[in-house]
């Protein structure tokens, strides 16, 4: 199976993941744990480039998309692929619904390009998305006691709105394949939503 994890910024993706990795491993399963932008060390120069704040110049959209894209061909080729054609379960900490969200719905991209990009380069879509769902401003409090923010980070709230607007269109388009959970509760009760739709399936 291929899980990925979607969500604006410090909702509790990397708790969740840790979870049901642990869980899914305790099971006896093969578990690969992997995160977009990154997952090789190519794509993941790839996310330094991406979420560095310390560029002179503005990068456009159309880049930060390309780059997005780049990583994750590169990801899909070296990492997730061989581990679902080995059998594999495969954790991703976002993935191609993030673009949509975030390049689309964010930064106002065109659907028609991301499509294109979906159709030429993703050759496997998740079999069940997470998207931890909670209001802009619960997430930015914890991202910011994190630290030094990164380059989408610094975003406003505003640009957070439109993006969790995406994650919702995609959950309403997509019922089958994307879940939301209420990432307000706690850890535990994260965990447990989860589990309702683990179950059958692992
Ligand atoms: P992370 O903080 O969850 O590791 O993700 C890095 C940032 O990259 C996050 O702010 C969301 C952003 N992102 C996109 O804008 N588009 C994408 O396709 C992906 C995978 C991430």
């Amino acid at each position: 199976m291929f899980i990925s994890f979607e969500g604006t910024e410090g909702v509790g993706k990397t708790t969740l993941i840790q979870r049901i990795h642990d869980y899914l491993t305790a099971q006896g399963q093969s578990v690969v744990l992997t995160r977009e932008p990154g997952g090789t060390a190519m794509a993941e120069q790839i996310r330094n480039l991406l979420l560095s704040v310390k560029h002179e110049e503005k990068m456009c959209s159309d880049t930060e998309l390309l780059l997005m894209y780049a990583a994750r061909a590169q990801h899909l080729d070296q990492v997730i692929l061989p581990a679902l054609a080995a059998g594999k379960t495969v954790l991703c900490d976002r993935f191609s619904d993030a673009s949509f969200a975030y390049q689309c719905a964010g930064r106002g991209l065109s659907v028609a390009k991301l499509n294109m990009l979906n159709s030429h380069f993703v050759a496997r879509m998740p079999d069940l998305t997470f998207w931890l769902d909670a209001p802009i401003e619960l997430g930015m409090t914890r991202a910011r006691a994190r630290g030094e923010l990164d380059r989408f980070e610094q975003e406003k709230a505003t640009f957070f709105e439109k993006v969790r607007g995406g994650y919702q269109t995609l959950w309403e388009q997509q019922p089958e394949r994307v879940k939301r959970l209420d990432a307000t509760q706690n850890p535990d009760q994260v965990f447990a939503q989860a589990m309702q739709y683990l179950q059958p399936n692992t």
